[in-house]
């Protein structure tokens, strides 16, 4: 394949087989990592400043800011390079380092917040707050904005959905996680556009409150929604048939599971929607088809989900999870 940037490798991921003892049911799981800026936000970023600049929001020369725990980031910021656009982005104080120095690497500029919280809690409201504070100071600025964006959640509607449609035909569920909304709601709506019928389940860490609750902290990275922060106005709950919470030793060690037992290295959210989708599918009677979105790759994690010290000294590691997917999956 021969491509003329970055850009047009954006999308198109491949899917892959998951095979489930003794059950008639297909599970796919869409590997997003193989996106240019290995997740699949870079298909939100790329829409939001395509549509930022038609609106002529976003001028030749300008500078994009965004609030974003590293994967929005990493899709803008290579995006930025390709365009020419200045780029800022607002992060957590324990945002992965490896995200960080992606981040830099494509040359965009990195303001870290939240130093007062603990390792398990994010600092949502100040990030935005200070986006919104800088593109006051600074000329020709655009801030995407992406929890209240339409243009994240529009990204996937003939991007991801289509694919799906175009290699499936049909699909029965739709197991994804939920942040901003973007991706579930998104994959949703172009699902239901291209006219297939499909249950959509979304997954937050537990600890998130999208679906109600108390809320508390969690170490699952980009996904979820903090107590503290208001819920994106870009998420349309008419679109999702049934919420799951997924802890993060259940997150954690599925990931760590999958790299060692299929190669699978994926991210923590990832893990938590497939730990979820696979306690349900398994209970399913008959046969159908199950997908289920991975957000990103486990090479963002290495120094969280995939060492033994870090995962032992947080009281991570358990053992019932490992057991649960040697009985459930053939490896
Ligand atoms: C690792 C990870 N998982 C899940 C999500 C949630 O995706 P969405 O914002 O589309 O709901 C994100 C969003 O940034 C993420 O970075």
């Amino acid at each position: 394949m021969i491509v003329k940037s970055m850009i047009d490798l954006i999308g198109n991921t491949p899917l892959i087989e998951l095979k489930i003892k003794n059950c008639k049911w297909k599970v796919y799981l869409k590997l997003e990592k193989f996106n240019p800026g290995q997740s699949m936000k870079d298909r939100m970023a790329l829409n939001m400043i395509r549509q930022a600049e038609k609106k002529g929001v976003l001028i030749p020369g300008g500078t994009i800011i965004e609030s974003s725990s590293g994967n929005t980031a990493t899709g803008l910021a290579l995006i930025s390079a390709i365009k020419g656009y200045h780029f800022i982005a607002v992060v957590d104080h324990h945002a992965s380092i490896d995200k960080i120095k992606i981040i830099k690497a494509y040359g965009g500029e990195i303001i870290t917040v939240g130093n007062n919280k603990r390792p398990d809690e994010v600092a949502v409201v100040e990030r935005e707050n200070i986006a919104l504070e800088l593109s006051k100071k600074i000329p020709n600025s655009f801030v995407p904005r992406q929890h209240e964006n339409l243009d994240n959640r529009g990204a996937y509607i003939d991007t991801l959905a289509k694919e799906l449609v175009d290699e499936l035909g049909e699909i029965d569920e739709l197991y994804g996680a939920i942040g901003t909304g973007g991706s579930i709601c998104g994959t949703a709506l172009g699902l239901k556009k291209y006219g297939i019928k499909t249950k959509i389940n979304a997954i937050e860490p537990d600890g998130s409150i999208i679906f109600g609750g108390k809320g508390g902290p969690y170490y699952q990275s980009g996904t979820g929604n903090p107590p503290d922060a208001d819920i994106p106005s870009i998420i349309d709950y008419n679109l999702i048939d049934k919420n799951f919470y997924a802890t993060d030793k259940e997150a954690f060690n599925t990931c760590r599971f999958l790299a060692k037992s299929l190669g699978i290295l994926i991210g923590g959210s990832a893990g938590g929607v497939i730990f979820k989708a696979l306690e349900d599918i398994i209970k399913k009677k008959g046969k159908g088809i199950a997908v289920i979105l991975t957000c990103d790759g486990g090479e963002k994690y290495l120094d969280k989900i995939f060492d033994d010290d870090w995962m032992s000294a947080n009281n991570l590691i358990d053992t019932s999870i490992e057991k649960n997917l040697t009985k459930w999956l053939e490896v």
